[in-house]
């Protein structure tokens, strides 16, 4: 893991991907029901804006809107439950003014009533009643204004507050003493009147109001999940990075005692990352890989200095000490249970897929794979060093190593990994 991998590490503290879109389907379902909730709300100011007028054709001084041709024609289409709406008129008492004269008048006492069966409220209502004959005379009325309009032959009738709303299932009732020559029979009377229901009657309002308590909690929840996540993250990539610190240090104890150039365990490392992502590991395997990489030599810092640093080749006794570095390592860490397969990584990376190689002459898928991942990584750094003895390889010597020792030294898949990233230019070469 590199520097650059660190850094990534830290933009993970700012909202992402997943949490954005968490976000954003949140909003959505937020703007629906708001929506929803205005359109209930335009609804009841539209029903309070615009007036509807029922057309009630009286027979028998009762009928219900619908039963007549022309009731129904004038109806309000949204309100159009044939019984919605009842009015009557009812003489309850009457008498005869003058009796045997030939100018004899009838007095009566006209009970009208409205009844409202609908769903609504009916508010800033009036009446406009056909008056059946002429010369009539308005004595008294109750429950608002009857107001006799003689040329057009109609009375207006205006309720007052006490019958100013019609609640739905309830009446009005209304009425007057008129004078006139026959007992008038009221045949046409025409309902004008605006719909009222208040949001809180609606059904949908209700569901509306159980799913903003549900988005509420829901949004809440989220944003404590969001927090406990990022504080998670964050603790997290502070472990990871005081892990990485700590064994990158240890490496550059191993390089700085091993005489290797500088960085020589990162480079291994990183070409371990490198392999490990192309056979398709997952992203914590590739993270261990890269830490068993800068272990992969912790076993030097028990061999003798003179060994380490010796300018020229070994002797065949030093290389035989030198060779001790793979057990060591193994047994520096034998407690070190953290990183699946780093003492594996450790102890067999001088392995060779033919068998020939040490700690144990252990060969082809017999040598754990991270040991084998290493142990071409090792190379590939090795061969593009200088060292004191050589000059690192050209770029075409070391395609040709790892050409010729597919299958003998290294396992000829993750050799021919190495020799695509190579020529793609994902490896450098010096
Ligand atoms: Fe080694």
């Amino acid at each position: 893991m590199d520097r650059a991998q660190k850094d990534n590490a830290q933009k993970k503290y700012e909202i992402s991907a997943r949490d954005k879109r968490g976000l954003s389907i949140l909003a959505a379902i937020l703007v629906i029901l708001l929506a929803l909730l205005a359109g209930i709300v335009i609804k009841v100011k539209s029903d309070l804006n615009t007036p509807f007028t029922y057309h009630f054709h009286i027979e028998d001084k009762e009928i219900s809107i619908g039963k007549d041709a022309d009731g129904v024609a004038n109806m309000d289409g949204s309100l159009s439950a044939a019984d919605s709406y009842v009015y009557s008129v009812d003489i309850s008492k009457h008498w005869v003014n003058d009796p045997g004269v030939p100018l004899q008048t009838y007095g009566a006492q006209y009970d009208n009533t409205v009844t409202n069966n609908s769903d609504y409220d009916i508010v800033n209502w009036s009446v406009v009643l056909t008056v059946p004959e002429r010369n009539i005379t308005i004595d008294s009325y109750w429950n608002g204004e009857w107001e006799y309009e003689k040329k057009a032959d109609t009375i207006y009738f205006t309720p007052d507050d006490r019958i100013e709303t019609i609640h739905s299932g309830d009446s009005a009732t209304f009425g007057a003493v008129m004078i006139s020559k026959e007992l008038m029979d009221f045949t046409d009377v025409s309902f004008t009147g605006c719909r009222y229901k208040p949001v809180t009657k609606y059904f949908l309002f209700w569901v509306i109001m159980v799913m903003l308590v549900a988005w509420v909690t829901s949004f809440v929840a989220y944003l404590l999940f969001m927090a406990r996540e990022a504080n998670h993250r964050k603790n997290e990539d502070r472990l990871n990075s005081v892990i990485l610190d700590t064994m990158q240090t240890f490496a550059n104890f191993i390089d700085t005692k091993d005489g290797y150039t500088k960085d020589h365990s990162s480079r291994v490392s990183h070409y371990s990352e490198l392999i490990a992502r192309k056979l398709g590991m997952s992203e914590e395997q590739i993270r261990d890989i890269g830490y068993i990489g800068l272990m992969h030599d912790c076993g030097k810092l028990a061999i003798a200095s003179e060994i380490l640093e010796k300018p020229g080749r070994l002797t065949p006794e030093e290389f035989e000490k030198m060779k001790l570095h793979t057990k060591k390592g193994g047994d520096i860490l034998t407690e070190f249970k953290a990183i699946e397969g780093i003492r594996e990584g450790v102890m067999y990376h001088h392995e060779r897929y033919d068998g020939t190689g040490y700690m144990e002459g252990r060969k082809g898928e017999d040598i754990p794979l991270v040991a084998r991942i290493i142990g071409v990584a090792d190379a590939m750094d090795a061969m593009n060093s200088d060292r004191c003895y050589r000059a690192h390889l050209t770029r075409e010597k070391i395609l040709e190593e790892f050409e010729n020792n597919k299958g003998t030294q290294f396992d000829p898949k993750i050799a021919q990994i190495m020799i695509d990233m190579i020529n793609s230019g994902e490896v450098f070469v010096n």
